[in-house]
């Protein structure tokens, strides 16, 4: 179990340059299987989460591999269309892979992905759209067996909740499949987009990505294609999060404005002065920050839910009182208990928190618990005077690369042990 050891109080100087997105590299490493020959992705993460990705990729049969911050796959001699339990159990977003398999081979096999630190994670959406598209699926015994022996046929697909997992599932077994689909109602993430500009990169016929309405014509090949992940919004939230906690002023490189549309006026109507020009972020935050306005989290364009922890950390050091709401996943305050052991002031009730700011936070030793968690369990820290220890790091490690270098780049006083 890793650690950081975090002396706070110190404020943060200088510029840090945001990774690529997470949450856009793992779709496009199951969008790999679907296109023959050659893919380079470059701009992805080194995060367990990108290697457990390349693990299932060797284990189907592609080859994968990294060099500097690219990813390599080809996917020419996959054989098994099979995800074995130690691998799924590792990274239950492995479910993204099931419709490029089952586009792929016909025949999808995995396990239930069950639950995660955030709840129970259904998959219900997913398996109604895939049968929709024509596969037969079987669930026993906490396995999924999905078939689809006479193709997948093109189909109109309303989904009741805009899932990011569910839209990208749809796209990718629908992509080759005969026909036309439309999905309604679809998730309208930046990663939907970045995965769409890869598919038609590739040969695909998509229309509409980052909207509501997605059509989808379906083609015969796919051809790879050499694609540069997206910037991860969240990573840059949390930066922002970090220098708004300190009071400092610092710039965070390789940003995409847009993408964090939602959350820049958090931080301006909280006292931060942010101007964003070519693709650089300069954040000056006031000595002490104000009450943020109440925060509400939903589905694109909405306040991301990945960036309630960190954001929350930032308000339990501001002048008044800060309200969220979880609108999205059922178990997603397991940091709140953390962060009072920092000294903060947390009243959850069902899924609202209300953060009642404190002149100054103390340091701990705090357990992260989820990967967004641990971040803000860092952000918190970086705030409080004297010494924190976190542990529980590999959660962290899932979605934020070298962060602790990230962090001492920017004048923080951090170890990893
Ligand atoms: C993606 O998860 C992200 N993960 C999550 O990021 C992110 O929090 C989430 O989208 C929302 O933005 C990846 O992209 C790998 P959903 P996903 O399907 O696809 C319910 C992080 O920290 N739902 O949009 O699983 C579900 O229970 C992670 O990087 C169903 O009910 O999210 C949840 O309440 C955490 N049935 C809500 O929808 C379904 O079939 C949103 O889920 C699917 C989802």
């Amino acid at each position: 179990m890793s650690r950081y050891v975090i002396c706070g109080g110190n404020k943060l100087c200088g510029s840090a340059e945001v990774h690529g997105a997470k949450n856009s590299a793992l779709p496009l490493m199951a969008a790999a299987v679907l296109t023959g020959g050659e893919n380079v992705l470059f701009n992805c993460p080194d995060l367990s989460d990108t290697d457990a990705s390349m693990r299932i990729l060797r284990y189907l049969g592609c080859e994968a591999r990294r060099e500097s911050d690219a990813v390599i796959i080809n996917s020419s001699h996959m054989f098994r269309g099979d995800i074995p339990d130690d691998l799924m159990r590792e990274m239950r977003s492995s479910i993204v892979f099931l419709g490029a398999i089952l586009s792929r081979t016909g025949r999808a096999v995995m396990t239930f992905p069950g639950g995660c630190e955030l709840g129970p994670r259904p998959i219900d959406l997913h398996i109604k759209a895939l049968k929709a598209l024509g596969a037969e699926i079987v669930e026993r015994h906490g396995i999924i067996e999905c078939t689809a022996g006479k193709g997948l046929k093109g189909a109109k697909i309303a989904l009741s909740f805009p899932s990011v997992g569910a839209t990208e599932n749809i796209i990718l077994a629908a992509v080759k499949a005969e026909g036309t689909t439309t999905i309604t109602n679809a998730a309208r993430e930046p990663e939907i987009v970045d995965l769409c500009d890869f598919l038609n990169s590739a040969g695909a016929c998509i229309y509409g990505a980052g909207e509501g309405v997605i059509v989808i014509d379906g083609v015969k090949t796919l051809s790879g294609v050499q694609h540069t992940i997206i910037p991860d919004r969240i990573v840059a939230a949390t930066l922002m999060s970090a220098a708004a906690a300190t009071g400092s002023d610092i710039e965070i490189d390789g940003i995409i404005q847009a993408h964090l549309s939602s959350i820049i006026p958090v931080f301006e109507e909280s006292g931060c002065f942010v101007k964003c020009d070519c693709g650089t972020m300069h954040i000056k935050a006031p000595e002490r920050l104000r009450a943020m306005p109440i925060i509400r989290t939903m589905p694109y364009p909405g306040f991301p839910t990945d960036a309630q922890a960190p954001v929350m950390a930032a308000a339990t050091v501001a002048e008044g009182a800060s309200v969220f709401v979880e609108n999205i996943f059922e178990n997603r305050f397991k940091h709140v208990t953390e962060l009072i052991r920092l000294g903060a002031d947390i009243k959850v009730e069902n899924k609202v928190a209300v953060v009642n700011g404190v002149k100054s936070l103390y340091a701990a030793n705090v357990q992260a618990q989820d990967l967004r968690g641990a971040a803000g369990l860092i952000v918190a820290a970086l705030a409080a005077e004297g010494k924190t220890e976190i542990s529980g790091i590999e959660y962290l490690e899932r979605g934020y690369e070298n962060f602790e270098l990230l962090l001492s780049s920017l004048g923080a006083d951090v170890l990893k042990v």
